[in-house]
């Protein structure tokens, strides 16, 4: 290992790690946010530069590139498994339950890659560019920013099942939520503040039909949904058809990433079970979630928080996994 290397370990181990800005990986390795200052200087501002062109062109184009790093991370870790293709023996985990007809903007990744392929050939990750690119959307739409660890290289494999069985489902219970989190080392408070990503973005109407017309199997809607609201939402997404129909998460200020996704909450006007059940079935995360409606700054501390500490998930660091030429395949030699 070259003598930089060296320093800047001890640099993060030291100085670094306690204020949380590099992640000690599963299996030993260390994130750091300078990993590519030498070998691609320009590499975050190719990121930023791409990130912006699509949200621009597209305002949704920034939650949807958000969630991809959730997606990723939930499943192996962050490591890009989430951008492979299916090919050979790889399943692709775009075919998972959460993904499919719902995962988006992986075009802006191609673009992001090929652009740091062009200026540094085989040296930023996949994986560092998903985690890049949900920073950057978070702060185009008016969120938090913070450092990004990096470092971390991309995987030789995708695991369809652990895409459908670790990423929580919208009708999942309180319990299975808080547990699929735990599962990841995150905790009840990086639960709600990472819930918070619901402040952007759309959501179909698939995902939260139940609510309106037969939550537990008795015919009857989810009566901690306003009904005003519930009624309103009925009008576009009925009983059956219109699976794909689109809504906003946060019908507020949907493309503004702010805190109103936690007053919503409070109004009983959130558009998933997944959100409503952190006011009505647990005190810590209602109270969590009154102090996020009630004050912006501190949902933005721990979102940023939070966000670091869901991309140290198992990263691949050192000569585990590889740096993918094209972040849908694996390299062939
Ligand atoms: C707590 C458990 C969570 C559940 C059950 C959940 C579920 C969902 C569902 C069902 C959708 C709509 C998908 C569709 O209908 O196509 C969605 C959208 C979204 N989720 Fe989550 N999510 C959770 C946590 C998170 C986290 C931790 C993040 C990011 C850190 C996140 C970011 C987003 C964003 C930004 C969107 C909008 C995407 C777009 O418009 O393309 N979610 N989520």
């Amino acid at each position: 290992m070259s003598q930089s290397k060296n320093f800047l370990i001890i640099f993060c181990v030291l100085a670094l790690a306690p204020l949380g800005l590099c992640g000690k990986a599963g299996s030993g390795g260390y994130l750091y946010p300078q990993f590519y200052d030498h070998s691609c200087p320009k590499a975050q501002e190719i990121v930023k530069s791409v990130v912006a062109k699509a949200v621009m062109k597209e305002p949704r184009m920034a939650a949807s590139l958000l969630r991809l790093h959730f997606h990723d991370c939930f499943v192996k870790g962050c490591d890009a498994s989430l951008l492979l293709d299916s090919s050979g023996t790889i399943i692709s985990e775009k075919r998972s339950v959460p993904n499919t007809n719902s995962a988006r903007g992986f075009e802006v990744l191609d673009e992001i890659k090929s652009a740091l392929e062009k200026a540094c050939p085989l040296t930023v990750s996949c994986a560092d560019m998903l985690a890049l690119a949900a920073r950057d959307s978070t702060v185009l739409t008016g969120g938090p920013s913070w450092v990004v660890p990096l470092g971390r290289r991309d995987s030789t494999g995708a695991s369809l099942s652990g895409s459908n069985n670790n990423i929580p489902a919208p009708n999942n219970t309180f319990q299975t939520i808080l547990t699929k989190f735990k599962l990841k080392g995150l905790d009840i408070v990086d639960l709600v503040a990472l819930s918070g990503s619901h402040t952007i973005g759309n959501a179909r109407c698939t995902s939260f039909r139940q609510r309106l017309y037969n939550q537990t199997g008795n015919g009857q809607p989810d009566f901690t949904l306003d009904q005003s609201y519930a009624a309103q939402l009925r009008t576009r997404c009925p009983q059956s058809g219109g699976d794909q129909t689109l809504f906003f998460l946060d019908f507020v200020s949907p493309i503004k990433f702010d805190n109103s996704y936690f007053k919503n909450l409070l109004a009983y006007k959130g558009l998933l079970s997944s959100d409503e059940i952190l006011v009505t079935q647990n005190q810590v995360t209602r109270q969590l979630v009154k102090q996020y409606a009630e004050n912006q700054e501190l949902f933005f501390e721990q979102f940023a928080k939070s966000m670091v500490k869901m991309g140290n998930i198992t990263p691949l660091t050192g000569s585990r996994g590889q740096i993918r030429k094209r972040c849908r395949q694996v390299n062939k030699y």
